[in-house]
């Protein structure tokens, strides 16, 4: 894969630098509950701060607002990176999705927003699917660079496009599995084993087919109704009683799955193996992180709900990468063009 080129080359020095980051994280009582996004954008600020520049205006979305909506203010966002950079020469513009023009990549945002900058730095790889006025129309109007969690994203993943070393296993769960049925096409045929639990693989029972073979849970938990409380019981997959639903993967899956997993020299997994929010039902989710973790090779989670889980679980460092992309690090496992991306020069250029 080409790689745009790297911040690390730009002379910065005395330089005003719009940076695009990926701040989306979710927001609880107008606070920040997770701020994965805002730490990995800190090494690309430090980088700025530390080469000389003399301003680092940080732009991001946050959210789907409309427009501008007070409930997606960027304050709670721009108040946690003060604590983390604490530099007055780094401002942090509102919500970029409060700007009319963001989501039609209009030339006029774009702009708008380069106004009296000298470059620009895309570190949001969360957001690099997206052709928006700030990841794309904007990269055209400045020398455009790329931010080093955008190039650690880009080769972290696209190593699992080249040759990897085998077995390579991929475990996919929670929804949609429209969603994923890209990644699965373009991973899936060259993985030597698909495990599928969660969501996914109630899809998969109920008619939905993939083009290669696929291990699926040989048992579930199955719950009388969709509540964290219901009465539930372990199920063999394929005959669950009338009505239930399966809300976790059954432990015989969890010993199956935990022992692919275990014997693998790359893992990618993304997706949750049941409604893990619930302890009751979480067992499998858990089973499948420590296992991922348990690997002696290179692991790969990505994924809001697994990054959770794997980072709850505190075994963030027993892999290899955690993304901080959802929709991002699927398309570009699907073999698609990223257009953040493909909006910065070459590496080399
Ligand atoms: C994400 O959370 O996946 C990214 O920040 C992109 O957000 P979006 O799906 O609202 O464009």
């Amino acid at each position: 894969m080409t790689l745009p080129r790297s911040v690390e080359t730009a002379d910065v020095a005395g330089k005003h630098v719009l940076v695009r980051a990926d701040l989306n994280v979710p927001l609880e009582n107008g606070h920040v509950a997770d701020d994965t996004r805002i730490r990995a954008a800190v090494p690309t600020l430090r980088l700025l701060l530390d080469r000389g520049a003399a301003e680092v205006a940080v732009c991001s979305h946050l959210g789907r607002p409309k427009g501008p909506d007070p409930a997606f203010a960027i304050a709670p966002v721009a108040a946690r990176l003060a604590e983390l950079v604490p530099d007055d020469r780094v401002r942090v513009l509102e919500n970029t999705r409060f700007l009319p023009g963001e989501t039609k990549n209009d030339p006029g945002t774009a702009r708008h927003l380069a106004e009296g900058m000298d470059l620009y730095v895309d570190d949001a790889f969360g957001s690099a699917h997206r052709a928006h006025a700030s990841t794309e129309a904007v990269a055209h109007l400045l020398p455009a660079y790329a931010g080093l969690l955008l190039r650690a994203e880009l080769e972290h993943l696209g190593r699992l496009l080249g040759d990897v070393e085998h077995p390579f296993v991929l475990v996919a769960g929670g929804a949609k599995v429209e969603d994923k049925l890209g990644v699965l096409r373009n991973l899936g045929g060259r993985a030597d084993t698909v495990i599928v639990g969660g969501k996914m693989a109630e899809e998969l029972r109920d008619g939905a087919t993939l083009p290669f073979p696929v291990e699926l849970p040989p048992d579930v938990v199955a719950a009388a109704s969709f509540d964290a409380h219901a009465e539930s019981r372990v199920a063999p997959y394929d005959n669950l009683p009338d009505g239930w639903l399966g809300l976790d993967i059954g432990p015989d899956a969890r010993d199956r799955f935990g022992e692919l997993i275990r014997g693998a020299k790359t893992v990618f997994w993304n997706g949750p193996m049941g409604v893990f929010e619930w302890e009751r039902f979480a067992e499998g989710t858990k089973a499948v992180a420590e296992a991922v973790a348990a690997v002696d090779g290179y692991t790969v989670v990505g994924g809001g709900d697994s990054v959770r889980a794997i980072s709850e679980l505190g075994l963030d460092d027993d892999v290899s990468w955690v993304s901080t992309g959802g929709g991002a690090s699927l398309e570009l496992l699907e073999g698609k063009e990223l257009p953040g991306v493909a909006a910065i020069p070459p590496e080399g250029t």
